[in-house]
């Protein structure tokens, strides 16, 4: 530690387990007495709490309190053997997860959408497993709609640069031809760029509300009505600001209309397991009309195993996730969602002017909630790496080189915001007075950012994935 505290920092390597608990690499011949298995998985994830539980983490952690934590375990023991798979014998899971995209589809203007209630045209949706599942899932619906009702055998879908990865991996599986467009000085999407790009084989417009890396708005209203003229699909990814933006808007922060409000939006995503204050594992996919919805769906009707069908990705999934994240919505409730809200918008708020005011750093972007910035002095990411070394986990950007803090109710208690603030003034101090510290991270997003050729990149991260999966 550079600032001299008795903090150690966390256990970040696996590795540093493999030399303090037994490795298995074969099941063990007779099983360990369960109260030393919970004993071992105590002991390391109290070596992990600190770090996200005090607010060291940008995002990740987006609740935390130990009452909720608590009441969410309770919630997953009592459903833990459920599986809607089975809807006979949990039906339980399909009033949840029913309630669930209802409630979700009316934060996000379903009520206002011109779309009724009760007929096939009103906003529907499915639950999934996490932001990257209901873009995956949304992506899909609209190549499998152009395919049967366009004959479009070469999709495209045209997406802002600042899109989420997830995006990419849909153009990946589902044989999209991804069409990035860019974005701004303010890195809102480029809507006269967004136009010229289509072509009769797009599927799908992108919008992000906000997008991940500098919390940025992109122009919905406008990207959406270019969709509607042009009979295109249009997805909102609120997978980040869906359970954050309409309750700033209800507190009277200024949020523009993103969601089914806006005629031409068609699907949106929405992560429960974000600021909906789930436990992680849910998130809502939400399409106008049970028409597109359908394209979402998978059946077979000659498998020998019987007729099958399944809503998403999955066959099998875990009820007890569903029943938390309904949980987590009942008992959260509209007045905890603003009161959240209002802390969250409040401590960014803090957070972004205390960074505005540190010399070296420029804030990237206007953001409600998330802090992005770089520095035409320094390098930012051995100020991230000196953040690192006082126990900070932000987020690495590139395109250009920045750093963000995703705030979290983790960063709404009392002091984290000035402790931020200060270890930040403390790290560009350091950095600015060390200009020999290479840092850790600081050389590999250094060359990631200029070599060339991307498929050493590429298998750098193959690499680096192997590695997760090595036991020794
Ligand atoms: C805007 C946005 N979209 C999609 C995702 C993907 O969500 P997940 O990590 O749950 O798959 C994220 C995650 O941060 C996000 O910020």
């Amino acid at each position: 530690m550079t600032n001299g505290d008795e903090r150690e920092p966390p256990e970040a390597n696996i590795k540093s387990y493999r030399q303090r608990y037994d490795t298995h690499e074969r099941i063990p011949a007779a099983g360990r007495p369960r109260d030393a298995i919970l004993a071992e998985m105590e002991e390391i994830a109290s070596l992990e709490e600190e770090r996200w539980h005090d607010g060291f983490a940008s995002g990740s952690v987006y609740h935390g309190d130990q009452d909720h934590v608590d009441f969410l375990s309770k919630v997953y023991t009592i459903n833990s053997q459920a599986n809607p798979l089975h809807t006979d014998i949990w039906p339980s899971v399909v009033k949840y997860e029913s309630e669930i995209v209802s409630m979700t589809a009316s934060m996000l203007g379903a009520d206002e959408s011109g779309a009724e209630r009760g007929t096939p045209a009103e906003i529907c949706g499915t639950l999934s497993s996490g932001g990257t599942e209901s873009i995956l899932l949304a992506m899909k619906t609209y190549r499998d709609r152009a395919r049967e009702e366009k004959g479009i055998t070469k999709p495209n879908m045209i997406v802002p640069t600042t899109a989420h990865a997830a995006f990419h991996k849909a153009a990946q599986y589902f044989n999209i031809e991804l069409v990035q467009i860019p974005v701004d000085a303010d890195f809102r999407a480029d809507v006269a760029a967004t136009e010229e790009a289509i072509t009769e084989n797009t599927v799908v417009l992108v919008g992000s509300s906000p997008q991940f890396p500098h919390g940025v708005i992109d122009p919905i209203a406008e990207l959406s009505e270019l969709a509607r003229s042009r009979g295109i699909g249009f997805h909102t990814d609120a997978c980040l600001g869906g359970f954050l933006l309409p309750w700033a808007h209800r507190l009277g922060y200024d949020v523009p209309p993103f969601d089914f409000r806006l005629p031409g939006v068609t699907s949106m995503s929405a992560d429960t397991h974000k600021y909906g204050y789930a436990a992680k594992g849910t998130s809502v996919v939400l399409y106008r009309g049970q028409d597109l919805r359908h394209y979402q769906y998978f059946t077979t009707t000659d498998w020998p195993g019987g007729l099958y069908c399944s809503p998403s990705f999955a066959g099998s999934r875990p009820g007890a996730l569903s029943a938390a994240c309904w949980a987590a919505m009942i008992s959260v409730g509209e007045e905890g969602y603003l009161e959240s809200a209002r802390r969250i918008l409040e401590t960014a708020a803090k957070i972004r002017s205390g960074v505005a005011a540190i010399e070296e750093l420029q804030l990237f972007g206007d953001s409600l909630f998330v802090s992005a910035f770089g520095s035409e002095e320094l390098d930012i990411y051995k100020v991230m790496d000196a953040m690192a070394e006082r126990g900070w986990s932000l987020n690495g950007l590139h395109k250009p080189a920045c750093v963000h803090l995703c705030t979290t109710l983790r960063q709404t208690e009392p002091g984290v915001a000035e402790r931020f603030l200060e270890d930040l003034k403390q790290s560009v101090a350091f950095v600015s007075d060390q200009p020999d510290w290479t840092g850790a991270m600081a050389p590999i997003y250094g060359m990631a950012n200029t070599i060339p050729d991307r498929g050493v990149v590429r298998d750098a991260l193959r690499d680096h994935m192997d590695s997760w999966y090595r036991t020794r």
